[in-house]
């Protein structure tokens, strides 16, 4: 294996000649391409199979380069890049003419983020100034997102031209995304940061946005999004249990994912298949996403999950399960 600098030069010359590559950043695995180049960028949407309306994120590496990409920026944004970039935050701002439109979706209004991965900012740094990479998360539309390379490997290997392989994302979850209504932050999609920060930091409040109110596009707000194949139903602890029982009668196979020492203590020692996950948000973030993959194999007919505690730090978790969840009308 070539050393990580070559690797990364190497990259670069790819993305630069019209490539895709896939690279880690601290939230989830992207897939690259440089956005000055039309048919990298809708490259992009064939591998992901995802509809050519739904933007792509803008990822670049200095602080420096906002104004490049971006204009009329509130104070607001301003504020949050400087405290939180590089990191797991994605700002929505007015295009300038360097963002095309075949990377907003049509939109007049770009999603802009400065990763905080090594090799994500190094991969950028090795693109040189005013390039950009749009990224999506590496997986195909509608899928869970990739949190290490042989997840990306697995799903779209053969349709890349390279991956850089930067271990287990440390985040795990999508950055959290904030749009601006004057000078106030609307948070599009939870995340990586979370709410209360983003509060502290502008000494103001910061709301979640009624989705089905938003007239901007936000793809990740499709039920749909995040799912792995097998169903995946959402429980609280009391009826996790019976819940099990009554899968197993159907002559189904349940795989159960709680995190309560409660339920993992009441499970032990029963014949039931049971994951223990962190009963901490940020931990249980980070495995989240590799451990629906890990059981969504084709062994297990159903991943029932213990309801995560209703509180604000555990909001990205819960709205990533929700996405992945489906209602069953039972069984
Ligand atoms: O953590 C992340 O944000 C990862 C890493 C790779 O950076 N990227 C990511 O990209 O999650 P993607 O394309 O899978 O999800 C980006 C979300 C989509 O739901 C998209 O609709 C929304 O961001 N988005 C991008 N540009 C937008 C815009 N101009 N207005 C509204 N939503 C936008
Ligand atoms: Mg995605």
């Amino acid at each position: 294996m070539p050393e990580l600098s070559s690797q990364i030069s190497s990259a670069a010359t790819k993305l630069k000649a019209g490539g895709i590559v896939a690279f880690p950043t601290e939230t989830v695995y992207g897939l690259g391409a440089d956005i000055s180049i039309p048919s990298a960028v809708n490259r992009i949407f064939e591998i992901k199979e995802r509809p050519a309306n739904h933007p792509l994120i803008v990822h670049f590496s200095q602080l420096s380069q906002l104004d490049h990409w971006a204009q009329e920026i509130p104070r607001a944004a301003r504020l949050l890049a400087k405290h939180f970039w590089p990191g797991p935050l994605t700002l929505i701002l007015p295009r300038t003419n360097h963002v095309s439109l075949n990377v907003t979706g049509g939109q007049d209004m770009v999603g802009l983020r400065m990763p905080d991965h090594p090799t994500a900012r190094a991969l950028l740094d090795a693109m040189g100034p005013e390039r950009a990479l749009a990224a999506p998360s590496a997986n195909r539309f509608g899928r869970i997102s990739p949190t290490t390379a042989a997840h990306v490997f697995d799903e779209l290997g053969h349709k890349v031209d390279m991956i850089l392989d930067g271990g287990l994302c440390k985040i795990g979850l999508e950055s959290t995304i904030v749009s601006f209504k004057e000078n106030s932050a609307i948070v599009l999609r939870p995340g990586g940061i979370p709410l209360t920060k983003l509060a502290e930091v502008l000494d103001d409040e910061v709301f979640l946005s009624e989705k089905k109110q938003s007239d901007i596009r936000v793809s990740g707000s499709l039920n749909s999004h995040y799912a792995p194949l097998t169903p995946l139903e959402i429980w609280p602890n009391t009826s996790l249990w019976e819940r099990c029982r009554e899968i197993e009668k159907l002559g189904l196979h349940p795989m159960l994912l709680g995190w309560s020492a409660e339920f993992l203590t009441k499970i032990k020692n029963k014949d039931f298949m049971c994951f223990p996950m962190s009963n901490e948000p940020t931990a249980y973030g980070r495995q989240l996403y590799a451990t629906l993959r890990r059981f969504d194999n084709g062994q297990y007919d159903r991943l029932l999950l213990e309801t995560p505690p209703n509180n604000p730090d555990w909001m990205a978790v819960l709205d990533r399960l929700q996405r992945a969840s489906f209602v069953p009308s039972r069984p």
